[in-house]
């Protein structure tokens, strides 16, 4: 038997490496000018995070009203051996990692296993993933960690090649930030470049009281506020734009009949804004909303109906007793 020291001698240190886009995505430009080109405007949730986004996403889990992320961690926590043994996953290959803080049930249930011997953490951000790669190697000094920064919108067909079996994460309810449209075409991606081997372990949030939902997107402190007026700050840096954050109010309201939160950004008066790298003004009455994410609740139903058209099959539903959270391992069907 091979000491935990004699394994991290062995094992290469943390790396972060970009992942080659299997086909071109638009960027923050090309976005921005679609949507806004829409009414109401809108712009997808991946600008969110650059490092100070990333930060009050993880402060926003801290919130006492963003429960969802204290769920999925108390799932993880009852239930990370039974998973893990399930799955018996060589390499744990993780989408829109963040901080990584609840894949430390999934990683300390291999621990305990066996087997395991990487952890692939894929992220836009690669603040977060080189964050989150110190502590995670100071905690498993024995595990491989190939951080990759990349975008899961752009494929995952160019992951690194392996013959292992692997356990796909993608946690957070992130899938709730798809349209039904971009959720089917994400599974299917992903579906693609799994083996009859590997699991997914999809974590999703459901539906349930519209107090309980717009509280979690609400909090007391502004934190989301924050989160969500942050994006202004992104679009000025990345775009030479001049938004000014004080003529926009946070707004997170949640639509019943679309089972989904809409996060919006609106205008506290008219005003015009200049994109310098577009070399354009876009006007904003008072008033009006860029929906800056959507945040779809789900069903037992409406999940595993998802996954199955995505050619998955449910292997364990993991909801706990009050059906705030769901944690979902599923294997190609
Ligand atoms: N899974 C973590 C983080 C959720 S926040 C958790 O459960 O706490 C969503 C994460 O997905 C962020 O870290 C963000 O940077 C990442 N992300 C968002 N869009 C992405 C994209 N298109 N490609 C890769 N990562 C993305
Ligand atoms: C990452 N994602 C699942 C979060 C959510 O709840 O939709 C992002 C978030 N937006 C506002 N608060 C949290």
């Amino acid at each position: 038997m091979r000491s935990n020291l004699e394994r991290a001698v062995d094992a290469a240190e943390f790396s972060c490496r970009p992942l080659a886009p299997v086909r071109p995505v638009p960027g923050l430009r090309e976005d921005l000018l679609q949507g806004f080109a829409r009414r109401p405007r809108s712009l997808p949730p991946k600008y969110f995070y650059d490092a100070r986004g990333s930060q009050l996403f993880e402060r926003i889990c801290a919130t006492p009203e963003y429960y969802p992320c204290r769920s999925e961690a108390a799932l993880l926590a009852a239930h990370a051996a039974e998973l893990v043994d399930l799955a018996q996953p060589r390499i744990v290959v993780e989408l829109g990692s963040g901080n990584s803080r609840k894949t430390c049930h999934i990683l300390s249930a291999a621990e305990r296993l066996g087997g395991l011997r990487e952890y692939w953490p894929l992220d836009v951000c690669r603040e977060a993933l080189e964050q989150a790669g110190q502590r995670l190697t100071r905690r498993y000094p024995w595990l491989r960690i190939r951080a990759l920064v990349g975008d899961y919108l752009a494929g995952l067909g160019h992951l690194p090649a392996t013959g292992e079996r692997r356990l796909f994460l993608f946690l957070g309810g992130t899938i709730g930030n798809f349209s039904p449209q971009e959720a089917r075409a994400f599974l299917t991606d992903l579906r693609a470049c799994m083996g009859p081997e590997d699991f997914l372990l999809l974590g999703a949030d459901r539906v349930k009281s519209a107090v309980v939902l717009e509280a979690a997107y609400n909090d007391a402190a502004g934190v989301t506020a924050a989160f969500n007026l942050n994006l202004l700050q992104v679009i000025n840096r990345e775009l030479q734009a001049d938004f000014d954050p004080a003529g926009f109010c946070h707004r997170a309201l949640y639509n019943r009949r679309r089972m989904q939160i809409e996060m919006l950004l609106v205008a506290r008066r008219r005003q015009r804004v200049h994109v310098g790298a577009l070399e354009r003004a876009f006007e904003f009455a008072r008033g009006e909303a860029i929906l800056t994410e959507i945040s779809r609740k789900f069903t037992r139903r409406t999940l595993t109906a998802m996954l199955e058209q995505a050619g998955f099959t449910v292997v364990r539903h993991i909801e706990g007793g009050e059906h705030l959270f769901s944690l979902v391992l599923a294997r190609l069907s």
